[in-house]
């Protein structure tokens, strides 16, 4: 029995390494590994698969950054090529990237049954790619691993109920198994800031940063909620937020923000924990800021993670400049953090199951 697991944008390393080791140590399967090549530079994705001792992926699709419409479509036909070849009995995609959606169609039209990690997320505008990649990757997988219970419903109000399974989070398992490594003095001291003294922030979303308009209003409202609350900003800067502050000319509205460039799981982990709060347009990291038990905001218009909003310990917040102030300041005040959101970190477990019973439905 075979299962060809795709992987090929940050957050997608984080979650294979760990499904991917219990896969191996379960031995009920042979676990190829797919690397589309959608993130390469060494920042963006080799420091994962050093830091996680993730092996090398056997098909490396070398498809790198294009338009979307060229970037799926590389990722469809090499990986058709792929799975033609390895003849696998299923396929396992994670999250929302063109990479996910292109494996899943490539899949599908083979008639390969497909396991979707991270389902049922809906989070508007509707028009937004990741939730165009979501939505129909949803509708062509047979199996369907939820992180919460909104996801089944979210499933459910789209009339998809067969092989829905809440299975929780798998990042809150790579971040409990990690934990022992972190370190938050040792990496807050080594970026020249104060533990409890300093917000994480993080920006990448398309809507966020490539347009002047909110992209500027955002690094200003960082700008100044630095000033205003003596705290430094630590900014870690996605190659494409950077492209688009130069083209911009842009580097100047970060006047008073420390710029990072894209920091490793651990580390950013690390900073993380020992953090005031932490603002964002990340998926993962609005989740991961709650597991270190900081509150975040959200720089976003919806977020698929609305049961932290819903209970308010993060915030939304549009790209404003005084509502990024405002949003900041108040993150600082304590809140509680909802207890077990996203299940108690045996996710990767939950999936092995999951994909045993369908190679079981196989054979
Ligand atoms: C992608 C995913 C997003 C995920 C994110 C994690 C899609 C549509 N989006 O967004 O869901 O949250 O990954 O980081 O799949 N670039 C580099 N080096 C790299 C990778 C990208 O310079 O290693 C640049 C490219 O030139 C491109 C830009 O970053 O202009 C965007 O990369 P892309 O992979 O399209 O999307 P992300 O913004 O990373």
């Amino acid at each position: 029995m075979k299962i060809v697991s795709l992987v090929g944008a940050r957050p997608q390393f984080v979650k294979e390494a760990l499904v991917g080791q219990a896969a191996r140590e379960s031995g009920a399967w042979d676990h190829v590994l797919v690397h589309s090549g959608q993130h390469y530079d060494p920042d963006m994705s080799d420091v994962f698969f050093k830091e996680f001792g993730m092996p090398r992926p056997q098909h490396h699709l070398g498809v790198g950054s294009g338009s979307h419409g060229a970037m799926t479509a590389a990722v469809l036909a090499a990986m058709e090529e792929v799975l033609l070849a390895e003849r696998p009995q299923a396929l396992m995609v994670y999250g929302d990237t063109n990479t996910t959606l292109a494996g899943a169609l490539a899949a599908a039209k083979l008639c390969i049954p497909i396991i979707h990690i991270e389902a049922g997320i809906r989070q508007k505008p509707r028009d937004m790619p990741e939730e165009i990649n979501r939505v129909l990757t949803d509708h062509l997988a047979s199996r369907l691993l939820c992180c919460s219970s909104l996801g089944q419903r979210n499933l459910a109000a789209e009339n998809i109920r067969q092989g829905v399974h809440v299975a929780g989070d798998i990042m809150l398992d790579v971040f409990l198994r990690l934990r022992p490594r972190f370190a938050p003095a040792a990496a807050s001291a080594a970026r020249g800031v104060v533990p409890g003294g300093y917000f994480v922030a993080t920006l990448h979303r398309d809507f966020n940063v490539d347009r002047p308009e909110p992209l500027s209003a955002i690094l200003t409202g960082l700008s100044r909620l630095s000033a205003s609350t003596g705290m430094p900003v630590l900014l870690c800067l996605h190659p494409r937020t950077r492209q688009r502050m130069e083209r911009f000319d842009l580097i100047r509205a970060a006047d008073g923000l420390v710029l990072l460039p894209p920091v490793g799981y651990i580390e950013l982990m690390s900073l993380v924990c020992a953090s005031a709060a932490v603002l964002t347009d990340s998926g993962g990291l609005q989740k991961e800021a709650y597991y270190a038990g900081r509150r975040a905001v959200v720089l976003m218009p919806d977020t698929g993670w609305r049961e932290l909003i819903e209970c308010g310990f993060n915030l939304l917040c549009p790209p404003e400049a005084d509502r990024v102030v405002a949003a900041g300041q108040a993150v600082l005040a304590p809140v509680a953090p909802p207890p077990a959101v996203y299940g108690c970190g045996e996710t990767a477990a939950a999936i092995v199951t999951v994909a045993q019973e369908l190679l079981s439905s196989c054979s």
